[in-house]
């Protein structure tokens, strides 16, 4: 017996990148149905289209007022950094050494690891979050919980331990510790359920040579996983890269090692060279934009329109705990504001697009998620247009795609989301 149900609501998914085919990008039906069948997609159109064809028996859930769209997809955030948000400290590097690294540092007590894997499971789905790339702490059996708490939820999530050889007192592992860690959790995790193994040196200045070559060695050596660091974030940082790589552009430095390429994602990219951003292009790597963590810590204004003149895929990342709110949503309206600081404008359905379709496609899962296609995941959100008194007087009567996501985007946050399905599981209800 297959597991049959609708919803009625409104329905909205991007199928296409706006920039690129304009209004055919954007599907939307203000009474829409969406029908699921084990876990993914059956059909998703106009209710008074598609309701006939629904047999007797299928339970309906009618949502009025609500607004569903694919979940969100989350191109960069850390585990362990969940709890300490807001933390004091910047730039980037004193930040790491106040704020960040203590933090990390409570992740060698595998208890502590469990319970904030739950809390920081929960904090995605309340957000809406159903798909994520995630940092680990260096410590293999507190990613190890992590992956364990998402295969429970059968939660699409992409994560790995950092590798730091170079890391500071208490956070450091030898090379060959951070290679023999990353096999086990690549082994034990990378092909379960929805899960995917993200090799993860945490950026130039925390690694060896030695570590960056074994991590491009494990790259090579297992081509279902991801790659993620951080490139390019804050000035201090890229003035200490180009000293210990004087011949090298920061990109380069990663190039050299074997870490560019169509399955790595690179958060920030604020301070890039015309080459590299060419070289990135070329190699298909995408970048994940942190605007609320580029805000918090100082580090910058990411130049959208300059990574697409060169063709660069592009996703959203929180990057909590620098970044300030677990809503994707409202990381979009941070990136229109910060597309504006730039004598730009970030069309609000690109904004919705690099939310869910954009981020899937940066993560090379847009046949899976990111949309309502027949056959897609169906991992999908209510957003409760009502949920505040606010946005209940600002979108009373509002009818324009553009104009309602524009406003979730700038007023929402985890109180808009009033559900989070998981391959057609409710695991989060408001
Ligand atoms: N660069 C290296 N580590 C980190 C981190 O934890 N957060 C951010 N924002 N940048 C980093
Ligand atoms: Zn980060």
């Amino acid at each position: 017996m297959s597991d049959v149900r609708a919803f009625r609501a409104a329905l909205a998914w991007m199928v296409d990148d706006p920039r690129s085919a304009g209004d055919d990008a954007c599907v939307h039906h203000p009474d829409g149905l969406l029908l699921i069948e084990d876990g993914h997609v059956a059909a998703a159109g106009d209710w008074a289209m598609l309701s006939p064809t629904l047999t007797a028996d299928t339970p309906v859930e009618h949502l009025p007022g609500h607004l569903l769209t694919p979940g969100f997809v989350d191109a960069h955030v850390h585990f362990p950094q969940a709890d300490m948000i807001g933390a004091p400290g910047g730039p980037l590097l004193d930040w790491l050494e106040r704020s960040a690294f203590p933090a990390e540092r409570a992740f060698a007590d595998l208890a502590h690891a469990r319970d904030a894997a739950e809390a920081f499971l929960d904090e995605l789905l309340r957000n809406g979050t159903t798909t994520a790339m995630v940092f680990g702490s260096v410590h293999r059996e507190a990613t190890a919980a992590l992956f364990e708490a998402a295969l429970a939820r059968n939660m699409r999530l992409i994560a790995g331990k950092s590798m730091m050889d170079l890391g500071p007192e208490g956070l450091n592992e030898t090379c060959e510790e951070g290679q023999a860690d990353t096999e086990v959790l690549i082994r034990d995790w990378g092909s379960r359920g929805r899960l995917g193994y993200a090799v993860t040196p945490r950026f130039a200045l925390s690694s060896s040579d030695a570590q960056l070559a074994s991590a491009g060695a494990l790259l090579a050596r297992h081509d279902h996983v991801w790659m993620q660091t951080h490139l390019a974030e804050n000035a201090r940082e890229v003035a200490l890269v180009a000293e210990r790589f004087p011949d090298r552009d920061y990109l380069d430095v990663y190039d050299r090692f074997g870490l560019v390429g169509p399955r790595s994602v690179f958060a920030h990219c604020l301070h890039m060279t015309d080459r590299s951003l060419h070289r990135m292009a070329q190699a298909g790597a995408a970048i994940a934009h942190c605007p609320s963590s580029n805000l918090f810590l100082g580090s910058g204004l990411f130049d959208l329109a300059r990574a697409d003149a060169h063709g660069v895929r592009t996703a959203l990342g929180t990057d909590v705990g620098a970044g300030t709110s677990f809503s994707i949503p409202c990381t979009a309206g941070l990136a229109l504001q910060v597309a504006r600081m730039r004598g730009a404008t970030l069309d609000p359905l690109r904004a919705f697009y690099l939310a869910t379709l954009g981020g899937a496609r940066a993560l090379g899962l847009s046949d899976r998620i990111g949309g309502f296609e027949t056959g897609r995941e169906a991992d999908f959100v209510a957003l409760d247009l009502a949920a505040t008194p606010l946005l209940a007087r600002r979108l009373s009567g509002a009818t324009d795609l553009a104009d309602i996501l524009t406003a979730l985007m700038i007023l929402g946050d985890d109180r808009t989301i009033a559900g989070a399905w998981i391959a057609g599981v409710r695991r989060h209800q408001r």
